[in-house]
């Protein structure tokens, strides 16, 4: 099977950019207009099907595919590209009326309902065997069309509903476990099942874990349940890949995402070709981070597989019933997609063609507004299509300048955190802070899984993960032997594969590359002045925020020490040589307020270097590079314009000379050998 990287580049033969349709949702003079209309607008490439498993199986067993062939021989016959998906998000009425107990069942107990979407479990055997006939039947049907090149499987897995308890979650738990465990006595250990009389006779005797039901589930009873249901995500979307596959080995697969409890980098996505990201910036509110927050889940989605799709992008104003994005300025749609190419996007699909006039999105705006008359965002994309054409060639097979990581896309990881937070930050927060600083700072960073291949990087950082692999940790040593530079956050390593706490000192097994152990460790409190606590680094004190540890050094030497209260004089960072690297190890939180201090020091450790020299403040700059040549994005951050022409060689979009202005974007390309 496939091995997952961040450095995959593309299995597309060139860059697309589409628009989601839903043909359902509009007359048939709409219908009529629409594919000379995306053409206009240099669309090449639509999603259909998403939601329309209503349409395309009316009644049980009864298939029709009509309308969907018109829509799309109209789409062919102009041009256009299709990508179909399989409807499994939007079960229809004659199921659940037949079939009550396909429903999900929230944790106290209520079933969902007919009415929205996601409502049906997908660990529902009977279910599944729904799911895989409706994919037959648009697989066989459509399997020699040469209009469809692609499949989109369900829509965003665990988007709406994750922790289910219905009673085919139930079972199959129980399954799951009697699989992993195969004797009780295991699993009594492996829970922990001493504490509060929990331990268990028979796997039958195992409920699905609700949170608050009365007090704190048994975090390795919670960390088994997330990953039973991704795995269960895994093989109900398994089932449809298999068929697709079958069908047309010449189509390319993927799922549309990111959502919680879903275990990206597992047998999830090695059976795709690869990652599909939904891109929402506006769901940050504030428009200063909204840029860097971009950036960063991005490069969080390529670090799973390298360069992904995006299936979803945001246009324009947008939400639900309870919430409303920002709506993208003048402008800012474009820099919004040059962003989104420059971090790994190998095509992209707006959404959507037209703002809905009914239904649970009908705010969630389109290309084109409800009354279908062309405007401002129309004449953007229109414009965005033209100048992708200049860069699509440099695009292809080329890979996101990465020499700094930062760990990333670990569903363990984020799960022993979100079982147990304790107030702490998570590991997705910190990682976002961390490559913010380096992203302002100019340099190439991504974020990497610590499995991955870290040969191009010369510093990796592992914020505050409490449980890692054997094979990250032997990986890491690899790196760091052969001359990288690795950090190490605080409470790292400390907990078992089975989410219980390591019976040795911290940090367990990153002792070694460490070179020293926690002696001692205690929380900050936010707003106690008796908590405040800061730390000596590089002749300055730094404040230090969530928690403090108190280093025992074995090999390694302080780098900085606390200078607070009864902390005083005690090693909080330390540097241990190991082969050629170093590792440094910090016993505090990495927050904004430290890497000011800390970054320029790591900077100089790893020999890092910026993506260019002499760029402004606030010009966000990334490079893509293949044999074809050396792609260099320029994008404006700032309110005010900003100069760019540092970026070397030609201009393929945006001014040649001159000022940038708020929302600009300028990208440059230096040839290689291939030209
Ligand atoms: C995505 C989803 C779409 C649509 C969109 C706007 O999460 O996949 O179907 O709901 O958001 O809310
Ligand atoms: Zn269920």
């Amino acid at each position: 099977m496939k091995t997952l990287s961040y450095r995959h580049t593309g299995v597309f033969d060139r860059f697309r950019l589409g628009a989601a349709y839903y043909p359902e949702h509009w007359s048939e003079k709409e219908r009529q207009s629409d594919p000379e209309r995306m053409r206009e607008a240099g669309i090449d490439l639509v999603r259909l099907g998403e939601f329309a498993w209503d349409m395309l199986e009316p009644e049980d067993g009864v298939f029709d595919f009509d309308f969907f062939d018109q829509e799309i021989e109209r789409l062919f016959h102009a041009g256009i590209e299709v990508i179909f998906c399989t409807p499994t998000a939007a079960p229809p009425r004659w199921m659940t009326r037949k079939h009550p107990e396909f429903l999900r069942r929230s944790g106290n107990g209520v079933f969902m309902q007919h009415g929205s979407r996601q409502h049906v479990c997908t660990t529902n055997p009977e279910f599944r065997e729904y799911s895989k006939r409706i994919t037959r039947q648009i697989a066989e049907h459509y399997k020699k069309h040469p209009a469809i090149i692609a499949f989109q499987t369900d829509n965003e897995l665990h988007c709406h509903f994750t922790y289910c308890y219905c009673s085919s979650c139930q079972e199959e738990f129980q399954n799951y476990l009697r699989e992993k465990y195969t004797s009780i006595d295991r699993l009594n250990k492996a829970w922990g099942t001493a504490f509060w009389a929990q331990s268990y006779h028979d796997f039958s005797d195992i409920e699905l874990p609700r949170e608050q039901a009365p007090a704190w589930p048994n975090p390795a009873a919670m960390l088994d349940m997330r990953r039973f249901h991704a795995a269960m995500a895994t093989r109900f979307q398994h089932e449809q890949v298999e068929i697709l596959r079958a069908a047309n080995p010449g189509w390319i697969i993927f799922h549309n995402g990111l959502m919680a409890v879903v275990d990206y980098r597992s047998d999830f996505s090695r059976d795709l070709d690869l990652i599909g990201f939904d891109c929402y910036p506006g769901f940050v509110s504030d428009a200063s981070r909204r840029p860097v927050r971009h950036a960063f889940t991005l490069d969080r989605a390529r670090a799973i597989d390298g360069n992904f799709i995006i299936p979803e992008h945001q246009t324009s104003f947008g939400g639900q019933n309870g919430y409303v994005l920002a709506t993208p300025e003048p402008g800012e749609l474009r820099q919004l997609t040059f962003r989104s190419i420059a971090h790994g996007a190998d095509s992209l699909i707006y959404f959507r063609w037209r703002s809905c006039r009914f239904g649970s999105e009908e705010y969630w705006g389109g290309i084109l507004d409800h009354d279908n008359i062309p405007r401002r965002r129309f004449y953007e994309v229109s414009g965005i299509s033209r100048e992708l054409k200049a860069l699509a060639p440099y695009l292809q097979r080329s890979e996101v300048r990465t020499e700094i990581g930062i760990a990333a896309a670990d569903a363990d990881a984020d799960a022993v955190h979100a079982i147990y937070p304790m107030g702490f930050p998570s590991p997705d927060v910190v990682a976002e802070e961390l490559h913010r600083a380096f992203l302002l700072r100019h340099y190439p960073v991504g974020l990497v899984h610590p499995e991955d291949d870290l040969s191009p990087l010369k510093l990796y950082i592992l914020p505050h993960w409490e449980l890692l692999r054997q094979e990250a940790v032997d990986n890491l040593a690899d790196f760091v032997k052969n001359g990288g530079t690795l950090v190490i956050g605080a409470r790292s390593g400390t907990r078992t594969a089975d989410n219980q706490i390591i019976s040795e000192p911290r940090p367990g097994i990153l002792t070694h590359l460490a070179g020293a152990t926690v002696e001692e460790y205690g929380k900050l409190i936010p707003d106690d002045p008796h908590s405040e606590h800061a730390l000596m680094l590089s002749g300055q004190s730094v404040r230090a925020d969530h928690f403090y540890e108190v280093l025992k050094l074995g090999t390694a030497t302080a780098v900085a020490c606390w200078n607070s209260r009864f902390l005083a004089g005690a090693p909080a960072i330390a540097v241990n040589q190991f082969g050629q690297g170093k590792v440094f190890y910090v016993g505090t939180y990495l927050t904004g307020a430290l890497l000011e201090t800390l970054v320029p020091l790591l900077a100089d450790a790893a020999k890092l270097a910026p993506i260019l020299p002499g760029l402004p403040d606030g010009l966000e700059v990334i490079e893509r590079y293949s044999e074809r040549g050396r792609l260099f994005f320029g994008l404006n951050n700032t309110d005010s314009s900003l100069k760019a022409d540092m970026l070397p060689g030609c201009t393929l979009a945006g001014p040649a000379d001159g000022l940038l202005p708020p929302y600009g974007v300028r990208v440059t390309v230096l040839p290689g050998n291939e030209n």
